[in-house]
């Protein structure tokens, strides 16, 4: 076959997403003076972190005693024992430092009345080993996400990045020694399809939350790095933890924030019981998620849902004082009024869990290198935030560690470049022969083929398989079919056909290649959830038994282990959880509780 070409941009460092974590890793970049582009599907303020409402982590201690080591043994604690203690140590030691720098950066906290970061309580966060909750998410009221992107995105600007805004990467480009030599990406706009060709490549594409049918994810969350990682041969790391956040706005699956119950809102059922009382009497409502989440379910199962259908639950503010919820919890009060036609102030929101975020991903280390099953790096190839699995959140993630996730290892991931960079030749590798031939085989497919199935219709047997067959409960039989059906639905995502076959703002283009991402990610999540054969965090099974040796159904014996998921042949295999902190002791296993 002839060589085909396509136009080549050159640059030392290509990050993919501009969310929290690829613009605070091109941080890094621009201000050590590489030529840095960064693409986005959206414009880089719009990205998913926006979305991201209560608070970001730090044990800062600002209005009580908080300690760094308090919040490792919280998150290896909420991670069911899965999450690697040495990358926890790291990021819980680096929060304080990492806020503080953000606050430099602009971030515009709220404030103590002595003019300290405002720090509020959230599920799962204790003071003193567990002991009772403590206030450790610093808030820019209900919109820290959105007040943090703000900030990155402006301390960029002022570093010179180079934003390629409304373009979609579609594959890595990898040599035959496995090097990552960038991405081929699509103008959304012009339909051109371009290679960036770079030393370095981060990915930092954020979650998939797409693939359920009810998700508190925005629609470009389809899992478009994790699809590109798994079609260029990396194995992806424990893909069947998944979490659902509790309070999702019922029937329309829009984010509630947890800051809600850390500001004093109550969960209760239609016998107006604060039930949270009966599942975990210490945290009560501000357990971690998993835990919430599948108390709420056993509720609304149980029959003491609300509702004419009684399906879902109510949270309440009704009690706290209309000011507290006017200054601290704005966005959340204009969202129920809007999604639930409910003023808060006076009445209670209806919520039921809904998909939040993937615990799971690209295999990295602490440094952002993504890395081998062997524990090899992968040359050239880096990957942070929630497309990334460090692993600090294991089989269940405390809530507003995904704010500190994408701000240390957006950083760590830079750091990690720069010095490769530094190190490495001045000049780049050359491309191999044909690297755009596959992705130009799948554009081709798209242009020429006139029959088949519908993106739409074939997206949603995708995402109403996920939801019915892998969610809040999973059971041995639905995951088993689950499997099987989400294979068949993969037969029909490699025969989509669009009707538009135009250049230029295709979006229909874009929907049927968002889809070959998602396919891979459902695939990876079903068949990772079917093989692990006990509970651990969001992953609970009915076959799990709990006896002595298992308690809640874990079984450390048989699967204290990573799973890897490899997209040839479907295949998994395991890696050991690392247990080992870098300086401290090893957080010893034990039944969690809250
Ligand atoms: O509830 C929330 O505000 C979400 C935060 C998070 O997912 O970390």
């Amino acid at each position: 076959m002839s060589k085909i070409t396509i136009p080549v941009r050159k640059f030392d460092a290509v990050i993919v997403g501009a969310g929290g974590a690829g613009l605070r890793a091109a941080i890094q970049l621009s201000e050590a003076g590489l030529k840095t582009a960064v693409l986005s599907k959206v414009f880089p303020t719009r990205s998913h972190t926006v979305a991201a409402q209560g608070g970001v982590s730090a044990s800062l201690g600002n209005s009580e005693e908080d300690h760094w080591h308090w919040h490792m043994y919280d998150t290896v604690k909420g991670s069911d024992w899965l999450g690697d203690q040495d990358a926890i140590e790291y990021m819980c030691r680096k929060a304080p430092e990492a806020v503080v720098e953000l606050e430099h950066f602009g971030m515009p906290f709220d404030r103590t009345d002595e003019g300290k970061i405002y720090q509020r309580p959230f599920g799962g966060h204790m003071s003193n080993f567990g002991e009772k909750p403590v206030r450790r998410a610093c808030a820019a009221a209900d919109r820290t996400g959105h007040a943090m992107l703000h900030a990155l995105y402006q301390r960029n600007v002022r570093a010179n990045t180079q934003f390629f805004v409304e373009w979609m990467a579609l594959d890595l480009i990898r040599d035959a020694e496995g090097q990552v030599l960038g991405v081929i990406a699509l103008e959304m706009e012009t339909g051109e399809i371009v290679a960036f060709h770079s030393k370095a490549t981060v990915f930092a594409t954020g979650g998939a939350g797409r693939i359920y049918y009810s998700s508190t994810n925005a629609f470009i969350n389809t899992g478009d790095g994790l699809g590109m990682a798994a079609r260029a041969g990396i194995a992806l790391e424990d893909m069947e933890f998944w979490q659902f956040h509790p309070t999702g706005v019922a029937g329309a699956g829009v984010l509630i924030t947890e800051g809600v119950r850390g500001e004093g809102g109550i969960l209760r059922n239609s016998d107006n019981e604060r039930f949270m009382e009966r599942y975990a009497p210490n945290a009560k409502d501000l357990a971690s998620r998993d835990v919430v989440s599948r108390a709420m379910v056993t509720e609304i199962n149980e029959g003491r849902g609300c509702g004419p259908a009684k399906d879902f639950v109510l949270l309440d503010i009704t009690h706290l004082d209309p000011a507290t919820i006017m200054k601290r919890l704005p966005g959340i009060r204009e969202i129920s009024i809007q999604f639930a036609g409910i003023d808060p102030i006076k009445a209670p929101i209806p919520v039921v869990p809904t998909c939040h975020y993937q615990m799971g991903g690209i295999p990295t280390n602490f440094h952002g290198q993504v890395v081998n099953p062997d524990g090899s790096t992968v040359t050239g190839f880096y990957a942070a935030g929630e497309c990334a699995c460090a692993s600090v959140h294991g089989a269940n993630r405390l809530g507003t560690n995904s704010l500190l996730d994408l701000l240390v290892f957006g950083k760590s991931s830079g750091d990690s470049v720069v010095e490769a960079i530094k190190a490495g030749p001045n000049t780049l590798k050359d491309l191999p022969t044909n690297f755009a031939e596959s992705t130009l085989g799948r554009l081709n497919r798209l242009n020429t083929q006139t029959s088949g199935a519908s993106v739409n219709e074939t997206r949603l047997e995708l995402q109403r398989t996920m939801q019915k067959h892998c969610g809040v409960f999973r059971f041995k039989d639905m995951l088993e079919e689950g499997v099987r059906k989400i294979c068949e639905v993969e037969k029909s995502v490699r025969l989509t056909e669009i009707g538009d076959k135009s250049a230029t703002w295709n979006t229909a283009r874009v929907e049927a290649l968002e889809l070959d991402n998602l396919i891979e990610v459902a695939k990876a999540t079903m068949v990772s959830a079917e093989a692990r054969k006990e509970s651990r965090g969001a992953h609970v099974r009915d076959d799990a038994p709990d006896t002595a040796a298992n308690p809640n159904g874990r079984d450390d014996e048989k699967w204290l282990k990573h799973t890897l998921w490899h997209r040839e042949g479907n295949k998994l295999t395991y890696k050991p959880v690392q247990l080992k902190p870098l300086s401290v002791e090893t957080i010893a296993l034990k039944t969690r509780a809250y």
